[in-house]
């Protein structure tokens, strides 16, 4: 395997960071998941487009412009002969001496590595996936934007360590208001009276990039679609439940705490849309 360091591949043995690298100091960069599908990055520029939005909430440097970026991706996965694959993309601040000053560190440090895809197992989608209600809450917007994708993730693994202790695959957060918000790892989406809902941006949540696809799926099978506040009584009184991200497409949910769903029409009618949208977007 080869990986993707500062401006060149290297085999992957040989692809170290410095212990002063801020990222591993401070959790002081951003990153990126995407899904490649025989040899296409699905909705790549949204994915590159965020990663620089991100970095720009932090005031952090790239030093690479967008065809640059897009060369990276691509080359690590043709160098690893992957076509169906996990990429992650990883921007630190870089390497410095301790100090939280961004100045400290000269040069970001720039990764990308990509894995064969795993599916997630059938049987996920088939019967759906248990959810909590975590007790940690989503950072506030205020004090770290969910919009910054960033290495920052204690908050999102708080909330996954309760999730495994009762159980559960991934842990929904609510907002220090008590609003619905997303997963650790995904955005969420419930069905009330054939209406479908998801938490608004404003919640606090990161602005998915299959949770926009999703949205203007519904609208376009005639599906109404309500981004608002929600409360933890609109989630269990819903008819059905998924949550969606990059790596899993759209994922069915069949118990939240004590209360369970089936796998609902509209979240296997968005599934079906989406895995068109899918087939769709590579023959472009
Ligand atoms: N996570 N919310 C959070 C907190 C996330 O970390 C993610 C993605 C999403 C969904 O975003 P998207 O649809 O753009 O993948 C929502 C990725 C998959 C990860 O952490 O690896």
């Amino acid at each position: 395997m080869y990986v993707y360091l500062d401006d060149r591949l290297v085999p992957a043995d040989d692809a170290k960071v410095s212990v002063f690298d801020h990222g591993f100091l401070y959790g002081d960069g951003v990153y990126e998941t995407m899904r490649a599908y025989s040899g296409v990055v699905l909705m790549l520029d949204e994915h590159i487009k965020r990663l620089f939005r991100s970095a720009s909430m932090i005031g952090l440097d790239i030093k690479k412009d967008a065809g640059t970026v897009k060369t990276a991706i691509y080359k690590t996965l043709d160098t690893n002969l992957l076509k169906n694959a996990y990429i992650r993309l990883t921007v630190s601040r870089g390497y410095g001496s301790i100090g939280l000053d961004p100045e400290l560190c000269k040069e970001a440090t720039f990764v990308i590595f990509a894995n064969e895809f795993r599916a997630y197992p059938e049987e996920y989608y088939e019967k759906g996936i248990k959810l909590i209600i975590a007790e940690t809450r989503r950072n506030l917007k205020e004090a770290l934007n969910p919009q910054i994708k960033s290495l920052n993730f204690l908050n999102n693994i708080l909330a996954k360590i309760e999730a495994k202790g009762k159980g559960a695959y991934e842990a929904l957060m609510l907002n220090s208001k008590g609003n619905l918000t997303e997963g650790t790892i995904s955005n969420l989406f419930f069905v009330s009276n054939n209406t479908l809902c998801t938490p608004s941006i404003d919640c606090g949540i990161l602005d998915g990039i299959t949770r926009n696809v999703v949205i203007s799926l519904a609208k376009k099978k005639g599906i109404a679609v309500k981004e608002d506040k929600f409360g933890k009584e609109d989630l269990y009184n819903a008819s059905g439940v998924f949550i969606t991200n990059s790596t899993m497409e759209i994922m069915p949910v069949c118990q939240v705490d004590e209360v369970e769903y089936t796998v609902g029409n509209i979240t296997k009618l968005l599934h079906t849309a989406y895995k068109a949208n899918v087939r769709e977007y590579i023959k472009n």
